[in-house]
């Protein structure tokens, strides 16, 4: 696969930053960072989702705080966000994996920025949009892995559950507003749902 250059690229050591960490994509993306023995920094938006991480809402500059967590600078950024968290300070060589800018989707106007986009060239960066349905051919390798971290206890997992397929359209409007942990669902159907389903 053409793209595996960057995307499989979690080398031994390396810090790693992941921007909407507590979400589906992101949660999985910081654990399989620390299998792969990386340093990994995360940002989320509640202090609740925030663990060996910290929340963008409550700093006043991310890039000051990017900092004071990344003191060695930022190897590979696992881009969800977009807008003034791809202002991340990379390394030199440094790689960007772009697998969503949730914090634009909803701009009505288009936005000016990010504002250092010449460090593109200063830093030699390596910046490479991510779509899942490119990868449909490594889905055995991902389960077989998946299989053996989940038994091994090495990665977990939580999700939102919202009940009710009327509450469809509050859930959706939930993931702008960061009301989700994990995977948000809505369960149909009879059952009562638990807000939140810990399935670690
Ligand atoms: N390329 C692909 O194949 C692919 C596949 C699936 C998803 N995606 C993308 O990957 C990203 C993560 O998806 P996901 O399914 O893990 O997320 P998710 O579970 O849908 O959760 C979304 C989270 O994004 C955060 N968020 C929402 N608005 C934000 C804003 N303005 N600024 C900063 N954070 C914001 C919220 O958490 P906080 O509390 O942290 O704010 C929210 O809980 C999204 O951009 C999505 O579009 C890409």
């Amino acid at each position: 696969m053409s793209a595996s250059w960057i995307l499989a690229d979690f080398k031994e050591e390396d810090t790693v930053f992941v921007s909407a960490a507590a979400g589906a994509v992101g949660a999985l993306v910081c654990q399989i960072a620390k299998i792969k023995g990386c340093r990994v920094v995360a940002s989320a938006g509640t202090n609740e989702k925030v663990d060996a991480a910290f929340n963008y809402k409550e700093v006043e500059k991310l890039r000051l705080t990017l900092g004071e967590h990344c003191p060695q600078g930022i190897d590979l950024y696992f881009e969800n966000v977009g807008g003034e968290h791809l202002e991340a300070h990379m390394n030199t060589f440094g790689r960007i994996v772009v697998c969503g800018m949730i914090s634009v989707y909803n701009n009505l106007a288009p936005v000016a920025g990010p504002r250092n986009l010449p460090m593109i060239t200063t830093k030699r960066l390596r910046i490479q949009g991510f779509i899942v349905s490119d990868h449909y051919d490594r889905e055995e390798m991902f389960l077989d892995d998946m299989r053996e971290w989940i038994a091994a206890g090495t990665i977990r997992w939580r999700e939102t559950v919202v009940q009710g397929i009327e509450n469809v359209p509050r859930a959706f409007i939930g993931l702008f507003i960061g009301e989700n942990i994990g995977k948000m669902l809505v369960k149909v159907g009879s059952h009562q749902a638990d807000a939140v389903e810990n399935k670690a």
